[in-house]
């Protein structure tokens, strides 16, 4: 349950104010690619400016290596932000040391400080104290906004909350209230649905939604490892034979919650262009590779899904980067869009389906964490939520 304080809960009038968001966006060709993150920070940065405090951003964007790499500068990501506030925004070097505190000695209430990637000090990665300290030196209070990193134990998401009152932004709030308070009290019937190519990164998440969840649907080359456990022959198709074991216990503990594919999409070759066939699930012929759910499992999984109270999608149905393989993905995110259930949408591909498809608006929630929310969905304590203040 969410029982943190929040930015509301104090007098941020005048008040420096470090705000943890997650700006790690995609850069092309040094220009913003998809802004989704920067926008829903966006709330708790135009509270913060109503409210009269002096804004402090900090981020990480990328994995650089502990040093500087313009590659990862967040100076246009900072540039970006100009253009989309009505505040003047300044962007400093560094985020610890002179150039931050020199910057943030100059600013001005109403104004927006973007400091410059956390990840260019090793210490960041690993909670350094003394990097934790020098980053609460800027500020009076912390706000955590950044739900995509709050799975990270890092000096800017959990170690500065221990030297400064900490609260949680609107982002981290609405987030946790989904893929946390929604899940555990779900509106019934709840139906989980996972995809992507592994089983072995959702051992956790079918574990946790197994004790949770009405009917967990799988598809994507995830489905594979739970068919060969069954026995069938999956040819070339992407299989983990290091869970199969797993995969068979899986199996056996859900007693029927776990629903797998009828048919599928199958391939001669991994490629675009490759030559498809539906067929029912069973033997896949020599040669021949499983790279999509079929038309009857569709059909089959939107309609449980339109029966659904609660929602929850992670991972494609199948290869959807090639538009052969690409329907299934794209009919499940209708089914989801259409129906009437709470439908919450964990980040990743499974969100860049529903946005590619026209039907954000129609979705309760698609969360902006990948990692973040699949931790959720297991159920554990991400610790920059844990290193706030308690309400
Ligand atoms: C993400 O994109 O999932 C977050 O920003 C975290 O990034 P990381 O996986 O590099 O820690």
């Amino acid at each position: 349950m969410f029982n943190k304080k929040m930015v509301t809960d104090f007098d941020v009038r005048d008040k420096k104010v470090l705000v943890r968001v997650d700006f790690n966006v995609p850069i092309q060709d040094g220009k913003v690619g998809d802004d989704t993150r920067i926008q829903a920070a966006l709330p708790t940065i135009k509270y913060l400016l109503e409210h009269e405090a002096a804004v402090i951003l900090c981020s990480h964007l990328g994995r650089p290596k502990g040093e500087y790499a313009e590659e990862f500068s967040l100076k246009p990501v900072a540039e970006y932000l100009g253009t989309l506030l009505d505040a003047k925004v300044i962007f400093a070097e560094d985020c610890i040391g002179e150039k931050a505190e020199l910057a943030v000695e100059a600013l001005q209430t109403g104004e927006v400080l973007v400091l410059e990637n956390t990840r260019f000090h090793a210490g960041e990665k690993k909670n350094d104290p003394g990097m934790a300290k020098q980053l609460a030196s800027l500020a009076d209070l912390y706000v955590n906004d950044a739900f995509g990193s709050a799975h990270r134990a890092h000096a800017s998401t959990a170690g500065v909350a221990e030297h400064l009152p900490a609260a949680a932004g609107f982002l981290l709030e609405k987030e946790i209230k989904y893929l946390g308070n929604t899940i555990a009290e779900p509106e019934r019937p709840f139906v989980a649905i996972l995809g992507g190519a592994k089983v072995s990164d959702k051992i956790g998440v079918i574990e946790n939604l197994l004790e949770k969840a009405d009917s967990i649907l799988i598809g994507g080359g995830m489905a594979n490892t739970f068919f060969k456990a069954q026995g069938f022959d999956m040819a070339d198709s992407l299989v983990e034979d290091d869970v199969l074991d797993i995969a068979k216990e899986l199996l056996e503990k859900a007693s029927g919650k776990l629903v797998l594919p009828v048919d599928v999409v199958i391939a001669d070759a991994f490629d675009a262009n490759a030559v498809e066939k539906v067929m029912d699930v069973g033997d896949v012929p020599a040669g021949w590779r499983i790279l999509d759910i079929g038309p009857r499992t569709v059909a089959a999984f939107a309609e449980i899904i339109n029966q659904a109270g609660t929602v929850v999608w992670n991972g494609p149905m199948g290869v959807f980067e090639f538009t052969k393989f690409a329907k299934g993905t794209f009919e499940i995110a209708k089914a989801v869009a259409e129906s009437d259930a709470i439908g919450i949408v964990g980040g990743g591909d499974s969100a860049s389906a529903i946005k590619k498809s026209g039907l954000e608006d129609k979705i309760t929630h698609i969360s902006t964490g990948g990692g973040a929310s699949l931790e959720m969905l297991e159920g554990k304590v991400l610790p920059g939520l844990a290193a706030l203040d308690d309400k």
